[in-house]
C-alpha cells in the first residue's frame, strides 16, 4: 500500500527575519514626528486656504488621515514627505466609521469642524490594546466651548446653535493633562469668539509644534509647552508652510537601539530637549552622551546596569519608549523596576521578551527586571506600536536568528525602520509572501483588508 504524504507549508505573514548580535555604527536618521504630523494634518480643516506641511514621515497612519481628509472634501498633494492640503470645500462635517475605527488620532477633525463648521459628526476612536483611552476630556472641553454634544450608538455628534455658528471662549481645567484633549481644545478655540485659557494642559512638544503652525496661520496661542495656553479667538486662519519637529520618539528608540547593542551611533536630527529625561536615563544606566552638532546626539554606552523608571507626561520619562527601555533593562547588569504610568495596558512586550530569555515579573503594571547576560533569537510578535519597536532591539541585540511578526503595527509609527537598522548594520530584512506583497505606501486607496489590521493608535 502507499502512503500519501502530505506537506504542509506554513505562510508566515510579511515579517522581519533578524540576525541578532550584530554592532551598529554610524548614523540612525530620524524622520519627522508622527504624532505631530497627524494633528497638523487636521489642523488643516481650519481654513479655507492651502497649509503645507513639510517633514511628514511616510507611515500608514498618514495615509489613513489622509483618506479621512479627502472624505470630508479636502484636497491632498504629496511630494516625497510633504503634503498639501487645502481644505476650501470641505462639504461633509461626518467622518466614515470604518477609517476612524482604525486611527484614533482621527477624532483630532472634531475641533476642526466644529470651530469651521459649527457642526461634527464623529464615531467615538476604535477599542485600542493599550488601555480605556476615553474621549470625556475632549468632549467637556468642546462643551466648555459652546457645543452641543451628544453620543448615541457610539457616535459623538457635536453642533454649534448660535446663529454665526461660532464656538465661545472659555476657562478650561483639564483633569489630566492629555495630549489629544488639549490639541482638539486649543485647534477649536482658536476661532472662537473671545478668549479661552487651557489650565492643567498637557506640554509636550508636539503641543508646541501645534501652536506654533496654528500661530502662522494667524491664530493667537501663547503659552503653548506650559500648563496654561491661552487662546485669543480670530475670524479666519489663512494658510502656511510648517515643517514638523523631529521625531522624539523615534530618536529615543534609536539611543535605545545604540545602548542594547553597545554600539556608538549618531542619532539625529533630533531636540535634545525634547528627550531630557530619557538622556538622563541612559546616561545613568551607563551612556555618555555629548552633542554632536546642533541637531545631533553621540551616544557611547559602557556596561549597562539597572535603572528603574516610571512613566508620566511631559517633561517625564515618555509612556511611548516604556517598552523599549525595558528590552534595554533586560540585558543590563542587575535588576530595575518600571512602572507604566500613564496607559493601563502596556505591557504586551513583556512576555515577548521573556519568550527571548529575558527574566521579568509582572505586578499590575510594574515590571520587575532581573537583567540577563543576552537574550535568544525567537519567533516573536508585536501587539502595538511601541511594543513592536521594543521587540525589534530586542532582536537586533539577541543571540541568533528572530522571525518579527506585526508589521501593521510597526508601519503605523516607524518609516523604514529595519532600512535605518541594515543601513547601520543590523542584519534585518522584511519578507513578503505572495498575498501581500501589493500593499503599498503610495496607494491612495485603502483596501478594507489593509484598514483593518491597523487597530491601536498611540
Ligand atoms: C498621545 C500620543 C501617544 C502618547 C500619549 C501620551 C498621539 C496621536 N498619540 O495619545 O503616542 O502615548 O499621547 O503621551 O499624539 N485620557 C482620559 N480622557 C480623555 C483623554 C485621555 O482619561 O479624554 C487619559 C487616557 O486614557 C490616558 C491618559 O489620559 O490614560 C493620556 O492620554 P492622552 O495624553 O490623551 O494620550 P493620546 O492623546 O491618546
Amino acid at each position: 500500500m502507499s502512503s500519501v504524504a502530505t506537506i504542509k507549508r506554513k505562510v508566515i505573514p510579511p515579517h522581519l527575519e533578524v540576525k541578532g548580535g550584530h554592532q551598529l555604527s554610524g548614523v540612525l536618521k530620524v524622520s519627522g514626528a508622527k504624532n505631530s504630523s497627524l494633528v497638523l494634518m487636521a489642523a488643516a480643516l481650519l481654513t479655507k486656504e492651502t497649509l503645507l506641511i513639510k517633514n511628514v514621515p511616510k507611515l500608514t497612519d498618514i495615509e489613513v488621515l489622509s483618506e479621512i481628509l479627502l472624505n470630508l472634501g479636502a484636497k491632498l498633494t504629496k511630494r516625497n514627505n510633504s503634503i498639501e492640503i487645502n481644505s476650501r470645500c470641505i462639504h461633509n462635517a461626518e467622518l466614515p466609521y470604518q477609517l476612524v475605527h482604525s486611527l484614533r488620532a482621527s477624532f483630532f477633525c472634531i475641533g476642526p469642524l466644529l470651530a469651521r463648521l459649527g457642526e461634527a459628526k464623529i464615531p467615538l476612536p476604535g477599542g485600542c490594546n493599550i488601555g480605556a483611552r476615553p474621549v470625556d476630556e475632549h468632549i467637556n472641553g468642546l462643551k466648555a466651548l459652546g457645543a452641543e454634544v451628544v453620543i448615541n450608538n457610539e457616535v459623538v455628534s457635536a453642533q454649534v446653535s448660535t446663529k454665526n455658528k461660532r464656538l465661545h471662549g472659555a476657562n478650561i481645567t483639564l483633569k489630566y493633562p492629555s495630549v489629544g484633549a488639549t490639541e482638539t481644545i486649543l485647534m477649536a478655540s482658536c476661532l472662537a469668539m473671545g478668549k479661552t485659557t487651557i489650565s492643567n494642559a498637557a506640554r509636550e512638544p508636539e503641543i508646541q509644534d501645534l501652536a506654533k503652525m496654528l500661530n502662522s496661520m494667524g491664530a493667537k496661542v501663547s503659552g503653548a509647552g506650559t500648563q496654561r495656553i491661552t487662546i485669543k479667538g480670530v475670524k479666519t486662519l489663512r494658510g502656511t508652510s510648517h515643517s514638523v519637529i523631529p521625531d522624539r520618539i523615534e530618536a529615543g528608540t534609536f539611543l535605545i537601539a545604540s545602548a542594547i547593542t553597545r554600539s556608538p551611533l549618531i542619532v539625529g536630527p533630533l531636540v535634545p530637549n525634547h528627550l531630557s529625561a530619557v538622556i538622563l536615563k541612559l546616561q545613568e544606566c551607563g551612556c555618555s552622551i555629548s552633542h554632536h552638532g546642533n541637531h545631533y546626539l553621540k551616544i557611547i554606552p559602557r556596561e549597562i546596569s539597572g535603572v528603574d523608571i516610571t512613566t508620566s507626561p511631559f517633561p517625564g520619562f515618555p509612556t511611548d519608549l516604556q517598552a523599549p527601555f525595558m528590552s534595554l533593562m533586560a540585558t543590563a547588569k542587575g535588576s530595575s523596576k518600571i512602572k507604566e504610568k500613564v496607559f493601563e495596558k502596556r505591557m504586551q512586550h513583556v512576555n515577548e521578551l521573556i519568550k527571548m530569555g529575558a527574566c521579568i515579573s509582572l505586578e499590575q503594571n510594574t515590571a520587575h527586571i532581573k537583567g540577563v547576560k543576552e537574550l535568544i533569537g525567537s519567533n516573536v510578535k508585536g501587539g502595538d506600536l511601541r511594543s513592536s519597536a521594543a521587540i525589534i532591539l530586542a532582536c537586533i541585540s539577541a543571540k541568533g536568528n528572530s522571525i518579527f511578526t506585526g508589521l501593521d503595527h510597526l508601519d503605523r509609527g516607524y518609516e523604514k525602520l529595519e532600512e535605518k537598522l541594515s543601513n547601520a548594520g543590523s542584519i534585518i530584512s522584511r519578507k513578503f509572501d505572495q498575498k501581500t506583497s501589493q500593499i503599498s505606501f503610495s496607494n491612495k486607496k485603502f483596501t478594507e483588508d489593509n484598514i483593518d489590521t491597523q487597530k491601536n493608535a498611540a
